[in-house]
């Protein structure tokens, strides 16, 4: 069975109760189990892994290689300034999907970049928690 990462970034570990407005009141945990569960239909072996560092998500995704066969990634504010992420992602040569829950194009400008899209096989994002499971089924599809 293939096995896959879901690997969340800043601040995101504060959802549930952070601008409920914008990011709504799924908790991290919520996602994380609706990622296991979805991958238990799908036939994917699902690792969840969240750190607020940026040195931390470089790590993990080393650290993927050889242990996962694909990456699905909120790198939460680190999408939109992180070259160390987006070398990173390049440098494993692991397909990578990038997730947001909120619509970053819709937003202020500065989300509009994101270094991370150039290295990804696509993005989603505006879907709320679905943009996760979005993000396994464009992942399982692309690796199939
Ligand atoms: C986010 C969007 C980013 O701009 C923001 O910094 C986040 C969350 C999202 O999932 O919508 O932390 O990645």
């Amino acid at each position: 069975m293939a096995s896959i990462l879901v690997l969340n970034g800043p601040n995101l570990n504060l959802l549930g109760t952070r601008q409920p407005e914008v990011y709504g009141t799924t908790t991290l945990a919520d996602i994380d189990a609706a990622c296991r569960a979805h991958g238990q239909t799908i036939g994917v072996d699902v690792t969840c892994v969240q750190t607020n560092f940026e040195g931390g998500l470089v790590e993990a995704i080393h650290a993927a290689k050889g242990t996962h066969a694909g990456l699905v990634i909120n790198a939460g504010a680190y999408t939109h300034t992180s070259i160390a992420i987006m070398d990173a992602v390049a440098s494993v040569e692991l397909p990578a999907v990038e997730v947001h829950l909120s619509n970053i194009h819709a937003r202020e400008d500065f989300r509009h970049t994101s270094y991370l899209a150039r290295v990804c096989v696509g993005q989603i994002a505006g879907f709320g928690m679905h943009s996760y499971i979005l993000g396994m089924d464009a992942l399982k599809a692309h690796l199939a």
